[in-house]
């Protein structure tokens, strides 16, 4: 049962108290409406990809209620602070360094350098964040490749009995995703949106690069082997080998040396997934073999992580 909330006190009280307990909830921004989750909790942010169906732990956007706040999980340069006193709070996403204290889910960065962040201006979304008091992790609300809502009522017809509430706030003023700007090396126009390219051009007082492309390392998921351990990884073991590192899933992985999740739940084994591959990598004297897991639900973004993980490795 999804509930509907109105904007009212009372609802973003009990929409902040459902976030505390690693719940989803749905709320307005200027853009469209987010899928919220805490940023900071491996199973709230593990819940949003099954929510959606994604096939893919992509990196999402945090969201918070003012600067400050994302200085404590970005690193800004001068051209960052630039745009975001001109630009936030509004419909302007910054992707730049995560700050290595930012004590952030690495499954909302897809465990890169980076983060995305942004500062959103509607007053529903501002109260609930000053009520929840921390990071959200916010995709559009709708189930993947299905078009991004605007109402309550589009979030309700796509999510419905998928996420703990949806707040009512009314219909989104932009309606279209927050423009993402890239400036962790360069400037580049990572998605276009609310706020026009030439807005960021004449702020910055340069152009832009249009980013995304296959060659840019920071473009998320692009090169198959991205982000992969420094020891060789092989799927689909389902018995532990002499010599290799084990990461199990399930009951029948007993003798595993970590196991993703002992009872076979898909969702507590992408919460564990990002931290067990780096505990991995650092404890492992071989290869780290890994048991196989169901391709279906969540089991689509964890396998399709591991394949990177265990792609041949571009020569360096
Ligand atoms: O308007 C919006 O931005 C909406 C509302 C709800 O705020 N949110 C939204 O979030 O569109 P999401 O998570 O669906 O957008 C994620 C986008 C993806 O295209 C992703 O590749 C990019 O942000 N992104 C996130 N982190 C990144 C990173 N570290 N480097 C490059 N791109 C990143
Ligand atoms: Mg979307």
């Amino acid at each position: 049962m999804t509930e509907l909330l109105n904007a009212t006190e009372t609802g973003i009280a009990e929409a902040a108290r459902l976030l505390r307990e690693g719940a989803l909830v749905a709320f307005p921004t200027e853009t469209v409406y987010g899928l919220g989750g805490d940023a900071r909790s491996d199973t709230a942010v593990a819940r949003i990809f099954e929510a959606k169906g994604r096939p893919r732990f992509n990196p999402l956007i945090v969201h918070v209620a003012e600067l400050d706040a994302a200085r404590a999980v970005a690193i800004f340069d001068d051209r960052a602070e630039r745009v975001a006193s001109a630009f936030w709070p509004g419909p302007l996403t910054l992707v730049l360094p995560l700050r290595p204290s930012a004590r952030l889910s690495p499954l909302v960065t897809a465990d890169l350098p980076s983060v995305a962040v942004r500062v959103p201006a509607h007053p529903v979304a501002q109260a609930l964040l000053h009520a929840f008091g921390g990071p959200l992790a916010a995709p559009s609300a709708n189930p993947s490749g299905k078009v991004s809502p605007t109402r309550a009522g589009h979030v309700m017809a796509g999510l419905s009995g998928r996420i703990a509430a949806v707040v009512d706030g009314g219909t989104c003023a932009v309606g279209v995703e927050s423009t993402i700007l890239g400036l962790t090396d360069g400037a580049a126009l990572l998605r276009p949106g609310g706020i026009p390219a030439e807005a960021l051009e004449d702020c910055l007082g340069h152009r832009l690069e249009t980013g995304g492309d296959n060659e840019r390392p920071n473009a998320p998921g692009q090169l198959a082997s991205h982000y992969a351990p420094s020891a060789p990884v092989r799927l689909d073991v389902a018995a532990p080998e002499r010599g290799a590192f084990w990461i199990g899933f399930g009951p029948e992985a007993g003798g595993a040396d970590l196991n993703l999740s002992p009872t076979g739940d898909l969702v507590e084994a992408a919460a564990n997934l990002f931290h067990y591959l780096r505990e991995a990598d650092l404890r492992a004297k071989g290869p780290i073999s890994v048991s196989p897991i169901p391709d279906r639900g969540l089991g689509r973004a964890i396998n399709d992580r591991l394949r990177r993980a265990a792609a041949p490795r571009p020569v360096a």
